[in-house]
């Protein structure tokens, strides 16, 4: 059972193939140039490779609008390559995730073409259409200032289509069973190719009730049933890992209350507030938003991360919350996206200051769930503010000094490599880390082997200790026996906290520093005494210096 559920002790990684290696030397990363990298990821520690869309795409929303499901768009290579990179990472014991992107389909695909062009078409109704504009076309846009309604006109068709996302990504008729036998082929095809899941794009989108009569759209949620038992009739460790960010009252709709829905969430609620609490030094936020998001079955799993791909969405906040995350790591308006997020990564945001730098990862690796990664944050790369909406994150991976970063040969790489300045590849590249014991990159892949060996925290139920200060937060899990105490403080100022580590272990335990020598003895009331460097964290086992022999029974 333990070693069934893959995705519950995994570490995944996050990467699009066109910005993280070039080997055939046109400027766009490939798979070929991924597969060289596999030895790298593989040395970090990282369990599992979530692609982000490298099918046929325009390429209008960073693949995210797709043309041919069934195939690998020519500039990364071929199904081939595909089948060789899976192959390779299958040996080194990697698993390969995919985004699933089926709320849209791109508006060139063949589908929608025909759809448009004939209204005898069996496609017609694959997509949704309208004779009038809706009365509420304005509605439920996705990417404000940007994206002006979600319908438009097709002159084609003459009839008004509808679009969640930008115009030129028209939505599937997710209600129509031919839709969904084919998004279920969609599946069953990669899995064939040796997937292990899916990175479904936005969820909540992809169940809704979608038309011109809807005002309030429903979210259909046996359709994620569907899902699930179709991908494990076919494979039966497969997961779906959902990107829906949605209230917590809702989560368990996702996840089922007996877990017979998606495997994986993402946790947008805790991820806000851990920026709240990474600003403001006030962890009462992200306290209510680890208890909001707790209870689930125990084949749920949330995948906790810092950045992703998008911007940092900042839109489930208070206002005033809102605004002291903006002041604090956003405050020229440049920096700020779609009136609710941050389009930086993570290292300028937080100033290229290494004690918060580790602060922040060594959270998102003890929080509740499974880790995710974005690249280049493992090196604590930056963004490039020139770049439109949310390509400022997406710049090529920096593996050296060598021009353009090693990325690639090519004079004109697919997007422009970040130059000079504190972030640039000149200064912030994989090959100078490597060789320095203390960069940030050894210091995560340390973190990330030991994050491993810790299953207490993918496995066990959690508690909130009652820490005698508020800019600390100090978690317990504990899991068969084992229980381990993971205290961050969030202030710029040393400090000394107190806790009880809690009635399930014995109250004179000791707290075992997993990160270096300096232990805990509680005292006879069985109160613990911490002294922390400003930003400081620590990450303790409970009980005598034996643990690992504790360790060792599980
Ligand atoms: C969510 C993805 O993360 C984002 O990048 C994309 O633009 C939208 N879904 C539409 O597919």
């Amino acid at each position: 059972m333990v070693n069934d559920l893959w995705y519950k002790n995994a570490i995944i990684y996050c990467l699009s193939v066109g910005t993280f290696m070039d080997a055939n030397g046109d400027g766009v990363g490939d798979f070929r140039g991924l597969l060289r990298r596999l030895d790298y990821l593989q040395g970090l520690g990282i369990t599992t490779i979530w692609l982000m869309p490298f099918q046929p795409s325009p390429g209008r929303d960073n693949g995210y609008d797709i043309t041919d499901y069934y195939n690998v768009d020519p500039r990364y290579g071929s199904l081939g390559d595909f089948t060789e990179f899976t192959h390779a990472c299958h040996q080194r014991g990697l698993r390969v995730m995919i985004d699933l992107v089926v709320n849209h389909t791109s508006d060139q695909h063949p589908w929608f073409r025909e759809a448009r062009r004939d209204p005898e078409s069996k496609y017609r109704d694959w997509y949704v259409w309208s004779k009038k504009r809706p009365a509420h076309a304005k509605d439920g846009v996705v990417f404000p200032g940007v994206q002006k309604s979600t319908w438009t006109y097709d002159k084609e068709a003459s009839m008004w289509y509808f679009h969640r996302f930008y115009e030129f990504q028209p939505d599937l008729n997710t209600a129509s069973p031919f839709v969904q036998a084919e998004l279920l082929k969609i599946m069953g095809f990669w899995i064939q190719l040796g997937v292990s899941g899916f990175r479904m794009d936005a969820v909540p989108f992809v169940i809704a009730t979608k038309g011109a009569q809807v005002k309030r759209p429903v979210e259909q949620y046996d359709m994620l049933r569907t899902f699930r038992e179709f991908l494990q009739w076919r494979k039966g460790d497969a997961i779906i890992l959902a990107e829906a960010n949605v209230l917590p009252d809702t989560d368990m709709k996702y996840f089922g209350d007996a877990g017979e829905r998606l495997q994986m969430m993402f946790n947008f609620q805790v991820n806000q507030n851990t920026f709240y609490a990474l600003a403001s030094a006030d962890v009462a936020p992200l306290k209510n938003a680890l208890e909001a998001t707790k209870w689930r079955a125990a084949t749920a799993q949330w995948g906790v991360f810092l950045r992703n791909h998008d911007e940092l969405d900042l839109g489930r906040l208070s206002p005033k919350q809102r605004e002291t995350v903006f002041a604090a790591f956003g405050p020229d308006p440049a920096m700020q996206l779609y009136n609710r997020g941050i389009r930086r990564r993570l290292a300028p945001m937080l100033d290229g200051d290494r004690r918060r730098l580790e602060l922040a990862y060594s959270l998102m690796l003890t929080l509740p769930g499974t880790p995710v990664v974005r690249y280049g944050d493992e090196i604590g790369m930056g963004d490039d503010l020139r770049l439109p909406e949310r390509e400022s994150v997406r710049t090529p991976m920096q593996w050296s000094t060598e021009p353009h970063a090693g990325f690639t040969k090519h004079d004109r790489p697919v997007c422009p490599v970040i130059s000079g300045g504190p972030y640039g590849f000149e200064r912030v590249n994989v090959a100078s880390q490597r060789r320095d014991p203390n960069s940030l990159l050894n210091w995560i892949e340390r973190m990330i082997r030991m994050r491993k060996e810790v299953p207490e925290i993918s496995w066990g139920d959690f508690a909130i200790l009652k820490a005698s200060r508020d800019d600390v937060l100090a978690l317990r899990y504990h899991w068969r026996n084992n229980s381990v105490v993971c205290v961050h403080n969030f202030s710029a100022a040393a400090c000394t906290v107190k806790f009880r580590v809690g009635s399930k272990v014995g109250e004179n335990d000791v707290l075992v520093n997993l990160l270096s020598d300096d232990h805990s003895q509680g005292n006879a009331k069985g109160q613990h005494t911490v002294v922390l460097e400003p930003y400081g964290y620590r990450w303790f086992r409970v009980g005598g210096l034996d643990y690992l022999l504790k360790r060792s029974e599980v």
